[in-house]
């Protein structure tokens, strides 16, 4: 159990054993009527858990893809809530990956401005990382995450059983991200992490300790600066890389996989801006390259300049510079403005090299 403090109150993550129970005990919970949002792929894979609990005219079942968490594929879903009786005092409980966690967390923010809300994360990428810290992420157009709110849930159930049926590309993004926290938090964690991971490498256990662990280095982030001005900063190490890869692949990359070649990339401007020691970007990429590697060919075949154009136009860059998370280390990540055309254009032409080498 894991109690994470917010400006809001307080929320409890638990480990719950099945969805049926996450989703009794979420309603078990709500105050007033609970309405749920939930991820088709989880509800077809657990119909009974929510054809016992939920009354089917407040159930919503939505196809998580970063089309659904535009900001025009919201109105239909908030016009069926309100259709369907969801008042002030409601709950609304959202079964899902992080597409689903951000579209809810959006909509229980602004909807009757804020509602209650709880998540169960059905993903190892929301489990270990998204469902706590209250952010909301919505894309507008072809933009990611442009939109947003701070809302945090009520409670959180953790359902490890959820992750036995995820796609191996799903397990390697979320692994993207568990290795991030990892090395933002520093070197005797990143030890053991590689303890763990070696564990699971072998006996395919252990993914229940991994989203503990990563959720408790979170949490020391997002308790010292909940509504990221400073600290929490730092938690966006390879993401302004991995989301230019994102979005210039068409979301042809997972998430985590792209954070992951975005820390790949994090690294080697780090190296070759002489932060990082000599040597820094090939360890990286051994510990990291078993989870991205299927996509090397994916990045190496996305248009650079639509990379480039992407990093120039990322949410966190104030002016003309391009705003990254660099790395001196595990546990040593600082935030780099670089200048777009001396800098990051030519060093970015040096990573498709190297990445290109590397796919072979
Ligand atoms: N708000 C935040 O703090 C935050 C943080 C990180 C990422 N995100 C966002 O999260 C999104 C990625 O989320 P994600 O990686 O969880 O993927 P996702 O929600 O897109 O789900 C990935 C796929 O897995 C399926 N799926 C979900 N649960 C399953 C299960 N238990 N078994 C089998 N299949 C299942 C889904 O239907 C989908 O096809 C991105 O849009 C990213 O921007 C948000």
């Amino acid at each position: 159990m894991l109690e994470v403090l917010s400006s809001s109150g307080s929320y409890r993550v638990e480990a719950v054993g099945t969805v049926a129970e996450a989703i009794e005990s979420a309603l078990q919970a709500s105050a007033g009527a609970a309405f749920v949002l939930a991820d088709a792929t989880v509800v077809s894979l657990h119909p009974d858990a929510f054809r016992q609990a939920v009354d089917p005219s407040r159930l919503f079942v939505i196809e998580a893809s970063e089309e659904a968490k535009s900001y025009s594929s919201l109105e239909p879903i908030i016009e069926s809530l309100i259709q369907a009786g969801i008042k002030r005092n409601s709950t609304l409980i959202v079964v899902g990956g992080g597409v689903l966690q951000d579209i809810g967390c959006f909509i229980a923010s602004v909807l009757f401005r804020g509602i209650a809300w709880s998540l169960v994360p059905s993903t190892l990428l929301a489990q270990c990382d998204s469902c706590i810290g209250s952010k909301s992420s919505i894309n507008v157009g072809r933009f990611k995450n442009q939109l947003g709110t701070f809302h945090a849930p009520k409670q959180v159930y953790l359902v490890f059983d959820l992750l036995r049926t995820l796609p191996h590309d799903e397990i390697r993004s979320g692994m993207g991200e568990i290795i991030k926290l990892h090395l933002v938090a520093g070197e005797n964690e990143l030890a053991r992490l590689k303890t763990h991971l070696a564990h699971y490498a072998e006996t395919g256990e252990g993914l229940g300790q991994l989203v503990w662990d990563a959720l408790r280095i979170k949490k020391a982030f997002i308790e010292q600066d909940e509504f990221d001005t400073g600290k929490r900063n730092l938690l966006n190490y390879g993401h302004t890389f991995g989301h230019a890869y994102e979005s210039a692949t068409q979301y042809g990359i997972p998430h985590g996989i792209a954070v992951s070649l975005g820390i790949s990339t994090a690294t080697f401007f780090s190296e070759q801006l002489a932060l990082a020691p000599a040597g820094a970007a090939d360890a990286i990429d051994e510990l990291l390259k078993p989870w991205y590697q299927p996509y090397e060919s994916v990045l190496c075949g996305a248009d650079r300049e639509a990379v480039f154009a992407a990093m120039k136009l990322d949410k966190k860059n104030t002016g003309a510079a391009v705003t990254c998370i660099l790395t001196r280390g595990p546990g040593l990540m600082e935030k780099v403005a670089l200048d777009a055309n001396a800098q990051v254009a030519d060093l970015l032409a040096q990573y498709y090299k190297r990445i290109a080498a590397s796919a072979g």
